[in-house]
């Protein structure tokens, strides 16, 4: 389709042309369909993104009573896959989380105790676990998320699928997903994002808070039991409704990697509260999807995904010593890497519905609750030796370590509201223009 678009130009000053074409060219990402999002990424319009994707979906699997089993999910409970466990390059100091967080914690404080910083305890914002929350704070949450997503219109009149508020960020999510995920940006852009996400809430929805962040963690034995995910008035919303006979696995596919995904147990609309259908429409698809279209939020509670969220997956993520192994762990995509689902695909799976569009997945509003916690656990890496860790980056400007390395100096963008920022603002959240810790 023609793509008309001006802040598009300005995506071309920072990459290369022949990528931004390339991925105009190729970004093909066929409707959600709203009884069965996971299936709607068959067929020939199927997700054509070679390196861009989070995950790349080659096929689906359609297989009414799931009655044959892909050998390699069957043997893949394995909760942190052998390659790594044993590979004899990679010498893991594995740290009990909790130690790391205590760490974190008193690093914060010591930090945070000097009132003559710009940061200090007397105005730093303290992002909370959703779990650890009261139920008026929920509520002063979750009035203010619909404020956004469904409530206050888009700035971004040029933009036909952006409806809502929350829909501009979500589009620039789409607009620039090639060059902040699998890239050195990752981890300082989404922690930019974030940000503007929270400071939307409380200047333009009223909210007194920090976001709160979801602790993936906890439930891990069974994801569909998170209260997170309760479905009443307080909660993130719950599953999708199940589709009918089912949907069939997912197969997962780049590069050298294979790996089979068994279906959630959901995968259609959300009709619980909060953010039930009737009321709540997400508008903005991927790239076809800078139209409008209606569609309900989906999700598929994937208990097999869910598992892979468990502590000790966390704790191997955060023996890395430098940034370049911890973004490759949280979210891999090196040839021949083994950890196809990696921390952060792991966090898809488990959601699914529409946390499986690679970029449109900020529609659901835990899209921004998972990020926090990734952030919160970069920022607890950093803290274990903050001299070093804070300003490292790694990684580099494109996909597939294409591109030169990403330095502190290196200049990032935000639609919403419009600015043009270095990485090393988003370095620590403690320092610069940002001012929040994690409890
Ligand atoms: C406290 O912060 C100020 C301002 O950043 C700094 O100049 C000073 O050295 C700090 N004091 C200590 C004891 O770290
Ligand atoms: C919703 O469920 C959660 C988890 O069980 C609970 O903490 C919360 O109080 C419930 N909210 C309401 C309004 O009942
Ligand atoms: C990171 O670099 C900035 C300057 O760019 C400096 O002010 C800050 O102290 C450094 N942080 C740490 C923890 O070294």
């Amino acid at each position: 389709m023609k793509f008309k678009f001006p802040v598009h130009l300005l995506l071309m000053k920072l990459i290369p042309a022949s990528v931004a074409v390339h991925q105009v060219k190729n970004y093909h990402v066929s409707t959600l369909a709203e009884a069965s999002p996971v299936l709607s990424f068959a067929g020939p319009s199927a997700i054509k993104v070679p390196f861009t994707s989070y995950i790349d979906q080659k096929r689906i699997f359609d297989r009414p009573g799931n009655s044959a089993t892909p050998s390699e999910a069957s043997s893949s409970t394995q909760l942190v896959p052998s390659e790594q466990t044993t590979s004899s390059t990679s010498k893991p100091n594995v740290i009990p989380f909790a130690d790391l967080n205590k760490r974190y914690q008193q690093y914060i404080s010591g930090t945070l105790a000097n009132s003559s910083r710009k940061c200090s305890a007397k105005n730093v914002r303290h992002r909370r676990s959703w779990a650890k929350l009261s139920d008026d704070d929920r509520k002063s949450y979750l009035n203010s998320v619909h404020c956004l997503h469904n409530g206050i219109s888009s700035k971004f009149t040029q933009v036909p699928g952006a409806k809502f508020r929350a829909d501009d960020l979500t589009t620039h999510h789409i607009i620039s997903g090639g060059i902040y995920v699998f890239t050195g940006f990752m981890l300082p852009f989404h922690r930019w994002m974030i940000q503007v996400y929270e400071d939307m809430l409380r200047d333009e929805c009223d909210y007194k808070g920090a976001i709160p962040f979801w602790d993936f963690s906890e439930h891990t034995g069974d994801i569909t039991k998170d209260p997170i995910f309760s479905g009443n008035s307080t909660s993130m919303g719950g599953n999708g409704a199940p589709v009918p006979r089912g949907h069939g696995w997912v197969e997962l596919d780049y590069l050298s990697g294979k790996k089979s995904v068994p279906p959630g147990s959901g995968g259609s609309c959300l009709f619980n509260p909060p953010f039930r259908t009737i009321t709540y429409e997400g508008g903005v698809t991927s790239w076809d999807a800078i139209s409008f279209r209606d569609r309900c939020l989906t999700r598929d509670l994937n208990t097999w995904a869910g598992q892979l969220l468990n502590i000790a997956h966390v704790e191997y993520d955060l023996s890395c010593t430098n940034i370049g192994c911890l973004q490759e762990r949280l979210n891999g995509a090196q040839p021949g890497y083994p950890y196809l689902l990696n921390l952060m695909n792991s966090v898809r799976f488990s959601v699914g519905g529409l946390q499986l569009d690679p970029f449109a997945a900020p529609t659901d509003p835990i899209y921004y609750l998972a990020a926090a916690n990734i952030d919160r656990l970069w920022a607890i890496w950093q803290a274990q030796e903050p001299n070093v860790r804070v300003n490292q980056t790694g990684g580099t400007h494109r996909p597939m370590g294409m591109g030169g390395a990403v330095k502190p100096s290196d200049i990032m963008i935000m639609l919403t509201p419009g600015t043009l920022r270095p990485v090393s603002d988003f370095s620590s959240t403690i320092d610069g223009t940002l001012c929040y810790c994690y409890e």
